[in-house]
């Protein structure tokens, strides 16, 4: 087999594999050719549990298989640290691999090494392989483990005529279709909080799962969720037991995200350290902001986003509901600024979907 089929295989053992259980570990894949031709494929599966090539490199010696010479392909760049398991690299330089093929590198300072290690161990190592696929698979883990905080995602929704919420009376009360609904569910899923405001809470109600909107069936991966409220605790206690209090306000309101156990409340001061502190004590790599214009406003302010989804429906709603943002915009902002269009794709014949990075 060809590195690039090898790592296809690999890939899509670590797509299959059980998310839920791993993060906040990143999804991993791995598959091997001995020399007289076996493949096996196997990927990590729970957290603090064997690495995709030490369950794979077991896995075949359970078969009693001879792995001398063999070839692996591995869609992360291998470990080279003791953390809740020894080091992958010299696994397969002590079975005798011939050679490794790497998708994506380790951007992680605490495990990263590990094609370097193989190398000089004489191990023929090819990297990027399927790189780009091996990237997208963790791109948000990847992304944290570099920049030491998480990526931060914000989503919005609007009219043509910058609508933010439909009129209550109105046929539908959601901005966009429910097609354009269930393809914003995959940034959801990717997501470890999605983070939101009191008032969309009184207003919308929303249940902030992942979910086949057509079925109701709900995904086996879910966020928890932040409110920002007054109302609630100082963020610096996240995911102290005081921040799962439910405040007054909420205390007789009938909404599913409210009724989620690892809800909490909030109130900040929008200081970028807490995340930076949730990177560095709970491995925090991934966000979604699904709020009104009122708390989007201030992510965007304080330079808290890393990516802008923006749902562009072609309806005029008209009315008096809440609309674009408010001026003037806080001092942190600098007019005039640009963000850059990455993709802009057409979802149904109403909706857009126009992802923005910064410059
Ligand atoms: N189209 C979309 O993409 C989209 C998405 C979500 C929601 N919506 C719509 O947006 C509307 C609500 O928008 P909105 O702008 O009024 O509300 P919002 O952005 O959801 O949140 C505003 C809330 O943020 C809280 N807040 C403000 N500063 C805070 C701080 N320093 N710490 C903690 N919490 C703080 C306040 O809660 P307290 O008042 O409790 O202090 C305030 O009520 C809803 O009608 C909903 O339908 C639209």
């Amino acid at each position: 087999m060809t590195p690039e089929s090898l790592m296809e295989l690999a890939l899509k053992a670590a797509i299959n594999s059980p998310l839920q259980n791993i993060r906040p570990n990143p999804r991993v894949g791995a598959a091997l050719q001995t020399a007289d031709g076996q493949v096996a494929v196997a990927a990590h599966e729970k957290y603090g549990s064997a690495h995709a090539e030490q369950k794979l490199v077991s896995d075949c010696l359970q078969k009693g298989w001879n792995l001398k010479g063999a070839r692996i392909a591995v869609t992360l760049e291998p470990c080279n640290h003791f953390g809740k398991t020894p080091p992958c690299s010299k696994l397969l330089v002590k079975e005798g691999f011939s050679e490794v093929y790497i998708g994506a590198q380790d951007p992680n300072s605490k495990s990263q090494g590990g094609a370097e290690y193989l190398s000089n161990c004489g191990i023929k190592v090819v990297s990027q392989v399927l790189r780009d696929q091996c990237v997208d698979l963790n791109y948000e883990w990847l992304w944290a483990h570099k920049n030491k905080r998480p990526f931060i995602r914000i989503k919005m929704a609007t009219s043509l005529d910058g609508r933010w919420t439909a009129e209550k009376n109105s046929e539908n009360r959601f901005i966009t279709s429910q097609v354009a609904r269930q393809y914003a569910m995959g940034d959801r899923e990717k997501a470890q909080i999605v983070i939101t405001g009191a008032q969309t809470i009184l207003d919308d109600k929303p249940a902030y799962t992942v979910r086949n909107l057509s079925s109701g069936e709900v995904g086996k991966v879910q966020p928890a969720c932040w409110v920002l409220t007054r109302q609630g605790i100082d963020a610096e206690f996240v995911n102290s037991e005081k921040a799962f209090v439910k405040p007054a306000k909420f205390q007789n309101i009938e909404c599913p995200v409210l009724n989620n156990s690892t809800t909490q409340y909030l109130k900040w001061d929008f200081k970028k350290d807490l995340f930076e502190k949730m990177y560095q004590q709970h491995e925090l790599y991934s966000v979604m902001v699904e709020s009104g214009p009122e708390l989007t406003q201030k992510f965007l302010e304080h330079d808290l986003f890393d990516e802008v989804v923006v749902y562009l429906n072609s309806s005029f709603l008209g009315g008096t509901k809440s609309r674009h943002f408010k001026d003037p915009f806080g001092e942190g902002f600098v007019p005039g600024k640009k963000l850059i269009i990455s993709s802009i794709k057409q979802l149904s014949s109403e909706d857009i979907v126009i992802r923005l990075a910064k410059p």
